[in-house]
Formats: structure tokens, C-alpha cells, sequence
């Protein structure tokens, strides 16, 4: 470890399936994760951060199978495509050291190594898998996971049945396990440790199924044919194959491991509470020092998924608003440990009120200011503190000490809201000193200049702060205040700003928003995205119910010639034609039409009526037949196309 280092600091987050591409909750996980490993970059810390993606199982297998690509090309191009996994954290400035992919050699070959270690120690045994089957779905699920004695995926009956499969004796650990939550702080936040010991090691902790015979897109089992490593084993010990356990591709287990937190969804916390520890236990391994279950962002109260369109795009909301920006606005609205609602309004009141007003304001006044009285540097000689500058600087002062008890708590709402308070102060001091009447005579340019650098040392510090958060903005910051240092050190002491600061001036960091003419801009957005995401063509199901030969034969389907056509008066929907039908008499057929022609393209054409159905009366007039069209869908919107036969076939001309 080098000498300067104050230690070392492993970080890591979920590994992503890659079945869809990510919206803004999975985002979520990952900027706070970013932001807790550049906080201990800036303490001092030697800082691994780990993602990845766990790339194996069922789901992906079908997806592949739908889009008619193998599971690789489909995981490839969700993970390295464009717009993919790893775009997407360059864009959001996620700042990992490895990236692990569960289809990488080394962790599969590692994985099995890991499993045969554990049959060999006899925590894997061989078994019968009995549960319920969902053909249609080829899943097996437990009694427990069926919705209302249903397949949780389709809803349909599933059926009784029995695999032969792995298993990992996690009974065997529970008492272990149950210790390890409720006597450790190795679980937080603390309240999910009784929903953990409760709901699952109380009732009586199962041995878990380990391998699948049902599908294939997943470690092989190498000393079993057929089966394969159940998913959540090959993904959890991502966490140790990425530092070189079971591989030489690394070499970093014994300086990293055991990791000082996995930041996880609250979803999965079952996994790495009792699953993970459980099997390290097997292995003699170290146990993480930490889990952490953060909460989940919300859409409408309800869960986030892709398919509702892009208001959840972390791609359009960074276009929109930039990437510190947003990366802020998810740590400081809502605490990391409980769930909490998105929507686009409250991102962009957050950006108004504290970025645009407070921060940003802040930053553009005391610049602003500065090189209006000053010109191209503070005067060097300054006078001392005044009383009136006390609270300023002892709450700049003490701000760093303040927010690191927070950081370490993973509270990064509150650590915000200790920076946000002495912004706050900072604004109010301008108002206090107004450097606008002092500039009115020059005896009182020493205090001016005192009063300027106060702010200007007070945004220093702030933005220092600030940089795990929004690491562009405080680089821009450092900038503006002449390249100003901001080093951990350097934060904890008020006046490391040189005296002779050499301010640069630049452009509003946060501009306003308009909050109504974004919002209907992006909700006009939003609809683009949800009709671009409807399947690009639909058609009607076909009817389940035969007809008889007599009976279809029974219909009269003639060709029948547009003589007129002309709209409905107070109908959007109705067309009235006047038709040649080959008997002399013209036929009258009102039909619904009207938002696919113009009356006037029809005139002429030779169409397909029924001409044996008993006439109807539409909007007071008679309608004898009907004409025939085809129906499908094309991007959710209805399309209609009238059946229009050959000119040269005659008016009456019977359809058989
Ligand atoms: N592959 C597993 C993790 C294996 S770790 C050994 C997985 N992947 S996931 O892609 O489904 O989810 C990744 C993370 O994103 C999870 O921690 C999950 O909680 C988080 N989120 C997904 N949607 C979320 C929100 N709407 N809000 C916050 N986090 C959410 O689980």
C-alpha cells in the first residue's frame, strides 16, 4: 500500500442482467455507488469499485431466443452496443476500476471451480427438485412463488414435478447466519435485518436448488453434464472472481477482499444477506465487512420499468438537464435507504432551487463581483475577521467534518443538506454585506475584498465537497476560483484560498428551467418514445371457432363499383357510398371509414361488398351490405384498407 494512502477501500454494486437496457433506477445504484468511491478517493483511501453485469440464466436465454440471436450477441450488444451498459456509465461518469461480465473465461471457469469445491466439502448434494411447472414458460417454480396457485410469468396452470438438481445446504447455516444479522452491523439500514430474520431464517431456511437442467445459457456444472450453475451463485461470487479468486487473470483478493460494502436494491437483499455469508461460511472465506439495502426510485408509486416510456431514460434526462444534474438530484431528494417517487417535476425544481438559484447563483455573483471591482485578482493584503463574518466561517469551516460523518453513513441526502446550509449562509452573507454599497467608496475596498474572499473560500470548500457528487461542476468550479486546490486536506481549513485569488468568469452553471414548457416537452417526448416502443405491426388474433362450409357459403360477396361517396353530416366516422352492384338498382352502404379516405379517391373504384346482410340503420339512414377491408396495427395506431379489386372485373361479379 503506498504510504500516503490512509487505506484501502472496496466498493461494489449489483451486477446488471442485461435482458433490457437500463432506466434511471438502475442508474441509481451506481451514481451513489460512484460517489461513495470518489468520496474515499478524496479522503485518501487506495479505492477499488467494481460493476459489471451477470450476464446468464432463463430469461436472457429466451429473450436471445425472441430476437433471434444467440444469448451472447444479445447480451454483447446490451452491454458494449451503443447506447449500452458501458456507454451508459462513460456518459454518467462512473468512475469503476473493473468491470466484470459473468460470460467472461476466467470467472466461468472460476465459478466452476467454486462449485466443485463446495460439492467436495459436502455443502452441494445431489437431489430432487419438486415443485410446480409452467410448460408453456418451461419454468419450475416453488408452491411459494405461484401467484393464486399460477404461473407468476403467464399466469397459466402449472403443473406437479420433480428435476434432478443441485442443492447448497444453506440450513446448515442458518443459526450462523441469523447471528451474523442481528448481533453485527453487517446488514443495513437495520430495519431490514427483522424482515430478513422473520420472513425467511425464522420459518425455517430451506437448502437452496443450485443447478438447472431446463435451460443451458449458464456455467456448466463440469462434472455434470446437462446441469447448469444457478444463476445467483455464478453472479454473487463476481464479487471475489473479479479480484483474482479461483483465476490468475487478478491478483487483488488479498488486498481487497473482504469487500467494506456491496451496495445493493432492497430486492436482493435476501441474497446477499443470507445466501452470499452462507456460502462464504461453507468456503472458510471473510464475510463483507457491509451490505447496504438502499431503496427503490418509484414511477407514479409504483415500480420503474422501461417499457413506460422515456421519462425513465437516463440518456434523454442527461441530454436534458447534464449529467451532474442528475446525478445530484438523485442523492439529494430522496434518503438512500427508502424508496422514493421520481417524476420529471420535482428533478427540475430540484435543479431550479438549489443548483440554479442557490449553487449556481452563488458562484456567478462572487465571481462576477470579484472581477468587477477587482479586475483580474483579489488585492493581497486583506484586513482580518470581522464579527460579522464569524457564523460564515465557522459553518464553512466546520462543513467538511460535518459532511464526512455523514458520508460514512451513506447518507448522502444529508451530507447535501450540510452543504446546501452553508450555500444558503453564503447567499444571505451578500445580502448582510451588500459589496455593491461598499464598491460606492474606496476606503472600503480592504473590507470588500475581505468579504469576496470569504465567499469565494466558502464556494471553494463547498465545491470540493461537492466533487463526488457532480465531478464536472466542482472541476468548473476549481476553475473559476483560478484552479483553486481541493484536496481533502485542504477542505478542513477555512483561508486555503490564496489571498491574491485569480477568479475566471464563465457562464451560468445551472441555467433556470421553464417548468411548464419542459415539462410538456418532454411529455410530448414521452408519448414519441411510448409509440415507438409499441410493436411495430399487430394483427387481430385468429377467431378459435370453426364455421361450417354451408354456413360460410351462405355469404354473398360481390364486386360492386364506387358510383358516389360523400361523409355523413355530424358523424367523424361514416362515409356514404352509392353503388353500382350489377342488378340496375343502385345499393346503399354507409361505412366507417372516414379517418382513412377522402370520399372523392373512392369515386370509381371497384370494391367487395356482402350484399346478403339484413340492412341497418346508421345516423337515420339505410345501410344494405357491408364493404370489406383489412384491419391491422402498425406502431399502436389502426390502419384500414378498403379490399379494391381489378377495374376490368364487372359491377356484380360474384366473389367465390
Ligand atoms: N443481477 C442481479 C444482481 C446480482 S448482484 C450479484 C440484479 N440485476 S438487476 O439489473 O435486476 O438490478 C440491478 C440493481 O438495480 C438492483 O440492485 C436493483 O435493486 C436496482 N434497481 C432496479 N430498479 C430500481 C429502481 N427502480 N430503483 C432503484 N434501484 C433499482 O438484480
Amino acid at each position: 500500500m503506498c504510504e500516503k494512502c490512509k487505506g484501502k477501500y472496496y466498493i461494489t454494486t449489483p451486477i446488471y442482467y442485461p435482458s433490457a437496457k437500463l432506466h434511471i433506477g438502475h442508474a441509481y445504484c451506481t451514481v451513489a455507488t460512484d460517489t461513495m468511491a470518489r468520496f474515499k478517493r478524496l479522503q485518501g483511501y487506495d479505492v477499488m469499485f467494481l460493476t459489471g453485469t451477470d450476464e446468464h440464466g432463463q430469461k436472457i436465454e429466451d429473450k436471445a431466443k425472441e430476437a433471434g440471436v444467440t444469448p451472447q450477441q444479445f447480451v454483447d450488444d446490451i452491454v458494449t452496443g451503443e447506447k449500452g451498459v458501458l456507454d451508459l456509465w462513460k456518459l454518467m461518469n462512473i468512475s469503476y476500476d473493473r468491470f466484470i461480465r459473468t460470460t467472461d473465461d476466467y470467472h466461468v471457469a472460476a465459478i466452476q471451480k467454486i462449485f466443485k469445491k463446495m460439492y467436495d466439502n459436502g455443502d452441494i448434494y445431489k437431489g430432487k427438485y419438486v415443485g410446480k411447472y409452467c410448460k408453456p414458460c418451461e419454468s419450475f417454480w416453488t408452491e411459494s412463488q405461484l401467484v393464486d396457485g399460477k404461473c407468476p410469468d403467464c399466469g397459466r396452470e402449472c403443473v406437479d414435478a420433480e428435476e434432478e438438481a443441485y442443492f447448497f445446504r444453506l440450513s446448515k447455516y442458518a443459526d450462523r447466519v441469523q447471528d451474523l444479522l442481528e448481533n453485527t452491523d453487517f446488514l443495513e439500514p437495520r430495519s431490514r435485518v427483522s424482515e430478513m430474520v422473520n420472513n425467511f431464517i425464522k420459518p425455517g431456511l430451506e437448502d437452496l436448488c443450485v443447478s438447472r437442467t431446463s435451460f443451458t445459457w449458464g456455467v456448466p456444472v463440469d462434472f455434470d453434464p446437462g446441469h447448469v450453475v444457478y444463476v445467483w451463485i455464478d453472479a454473487l461470487f463476481n464479487y471475489m472472481t473479479a479480484l483474482g479468486f479461483e483465476n490468475d487473470k487478478y491478483d487483488d483478493l488479498e488486498k481487497f477482499w473482504p469487500a467494506d460494502v456491496h451496495f445493493i436494491g432492497k430486492e436482493i437483499v435476501r441474497f446477499h444477506s443470507i445466501i452470499w455469508p452462507a456460502m462464504l461460511m461453507s468456503l472458510n472465506l471473510p464475510l463483507p465487512k457491509k451490505v447496504y439495502g438502499h431503496g427503490w426510485l418509484l414511477l407514479d408509486g409504483g415500480k420503474m420499468s422501461k417499457s413506460k416510456g422515456n421519462v425513465v431514460d437516463p440518456y434523454v434526462l442527461s441530454q436534458r438537464f447534464g449529467v451532474d444534474a442528475l446525478r445530484f438530484f438523485l442523492l439529494r431528494t430522496f434518503p438512500f435507504g427508502s424508496d422514493g417517487n421520481f417524476s420529471n417535476e420535482l428533478l427540475i425544481n430540484t435543479i431550479n432551487v438549489d443548483l440554479a438559484n442557490d449553487l449556481g447563483n452563488l458562484v456567478s455573483r462572487t465571481v462576477a463581483m470579484a472581477q468587477k471591482y477587482f479586475g483580474a485578482s483579489l488585492p493581497q493584503v486583506q484586513q482580518g475577521d470581522e464579527e460579522k463574518d464569524a457564523e460564515l466561517l465557522a459553518m464553512a469551516g466546520s462543513l467538511r467534518s460535518k459532511y464526512e460523518e455523514q458520508m460514512e453513513k451513506y447518507a448522502f441526502q444529508n451530507a447535501l443538506a450540510e452543504v446546501f446550509k452553508v450555500i444558503s449562509r453564503a447567499n444571505k452573507y451578500i445580502d448582510e454585506n451588500a459589496p455593491w454599497v461598499l464598491a460606492k467608496s474606496e476606503e472600503n475596498y480592504p473590507r470588500l475584498a475581505r468579504v469576496l474572499y470569504n465567499l469565494l473560500e466558502t464556494v471553494r470548500i463547498c465545491g470540493g465537497l461537492l466533487s463526488p457528487f457532480m465531478p464536472q461542476t466542482a472541476e468548473e468550479i476549481a476553475k473559476r476560483l483560478g484552479g483553486a486546490a481541493m484536496d481533502w486536506d485542504s477542505l478542513a481549513v477555512f483561508g486555503k484560498l490564496p489571498a491574491d485569488v485569480a477568479t475566471v468568469a464563465g457562464p451560468a452553471l445551472f441555467p433556470r428551467i421553464d417548468v411548464e414548457k419542459e415539462l410538456a416537452e418532454l411529455e410530448k417526448l414521452h408519448q414519441e418514445a411510448l409509440k415507438e416502443a409499441q410493436p411495430a405491426l399487430e394483427i387481430a388474433p385468429y377467431a378459435q371457432e370453426n364455421v361450417d362450409f354451408d354456413t360460410f357459403c351462405k355469404n354473398d360477396f360481390r364486386a360492386v363499383k364506387v358510383k358516389a361517396c360523400v361523409p355523413v353530416k355530424k358523424s367523424d366516422k361514416l362515409l356514404q357510398f352509392t353503388l353500382d352492384d350489377g342488378t340496375g338498382t343502385d345499393r346503399q352502404i354507409l361505412s366507417g371509414i372516414a379517418k382513412y379516405y377522402k370520399p372523392e379517391d373512392l369515386v370509381g373504384k371497384t370494391l367487395v361488398a356482402i350484399v346478403n346482410l339484413p340492412p341497418r340503420k346508421m345516423m337515420g339512414r339505410e345501410s344494405c351490405g357491408m364493404l370489406l377491408s383489412a384491419a391491422h396495427t402498425e406502431k399502436g395506431e389502426e390502419k384500414l384498407n378498403l379490399i379494391m379489386l381489378d377495374d376490368a372485373i364487372p359491377a356484380g361479379a360474384k366473389l367465390c
